[in-house]
């Protein structure tokens, strides 16, 4: 029984309104049942099987919503700001009102960012005991020496208690441009840009490509999204088993 919500609720989650907004259409009859006028707002809707419909157009209920955003530099990764851009405002095509990025990207981090309101997912995916692997492309002011490859793939410190964990580190191009893949199971705060610095250099540009097996859709340009695919969620689930 647990997909029988109130129809005020169902209305106001797909953001038809809010929910006093939503009981004022209902109220003028404007919500159809499986094809019968309701003007009760706790009428109860199956949300697996009951056809719901305002003004002749189907309202289809989602419970879960999931994008990829590949996040621009100079926005946040929070809900909503005063002062700031938040990656939330960029998904602009959305049903739910609670959606929020999982984890964060720095304000000047580019990348993948999945934007969803599965709050057991996102516990899952950030969780320091499951180890989910995340890949960023990093460009350096310069080269790391041998010893700050050593340390940065084994172990390094970043002034925590413990060093980081065993690291994947993958050189691109050292010289005019530095640029390496480093994917890290940790997730602490500006934690690459602290295992860089550590290894002896800075960090001038940082884009994260995966997220466990959820990889940044190449064809997304800085500050698009697309819903995610059937199999990515399955992917993603199976990324913290
Ligand atoms: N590590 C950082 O330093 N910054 C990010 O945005 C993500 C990982």
């Amino acid at each position: 029984m647990k997909d029988n919500i109130r129809l005020d609720k169902f209305l106001a989650d797909m953001s038809v309104g809010t929910r006093s907004q939503v009981k004022t259409i209902i109220g003028k009859g404007r919500i159809k049942v499986n094809g019968t006028v309701v003007k009760d707002s706790s009428f109860k809707i199956d949300t697996a099987k009951d056809s719901v419909v305002l003004d002749e157009k189907k309202i289809y209920y989602k419970s879960y919503e999931y994008y990829m955003l590949n996040k621009p530099a100079g926005v946040i990764s929070a809900t909503i700001d005063e002062a700031q851009k938040t990656v939330l405002e960029l998904i602009t095509e959305k049903s739910r009102k609670d959606l929020f990025p999982v984890g964060r990207l720095d304000k000047d981090t580019e990348g993948l960012l999945l934007i969803t309101n599965n709050g057991e997912l996102s516990h899952r995916l950030l969780s320091p005991g499951m180890h989910v692997d995340k890949t960023y492309y990093v460009e350096t002011d310069k080269a790391i020496d041998k010893s700050g490859v050593y340390n940065l793939e084994n172990g390094i410190d970043i002034g925590e208690d413990k060093l980081t964990m065993p690291a994947r580190l993958k050189i691109l191009s050292t010289g005019n441009k530095n640029a390496y893949l480093l994917t890290i199971c940790e997730g602490k705060f500006h934690q690459v840009k602290r295992m860089f610095q550590a290894a002896g250099a800075n960090v001038i540009y940082l884009k994260r490509l995966s997220m466990g097996k959820l990889k940044l859709d190449e064809k997304l340009k800085p500050g698009e999204y697309r819903p995610l695919t059937e199999e990515e969620i399955k992917s993603l689930t199976d990324s913290c088993n």
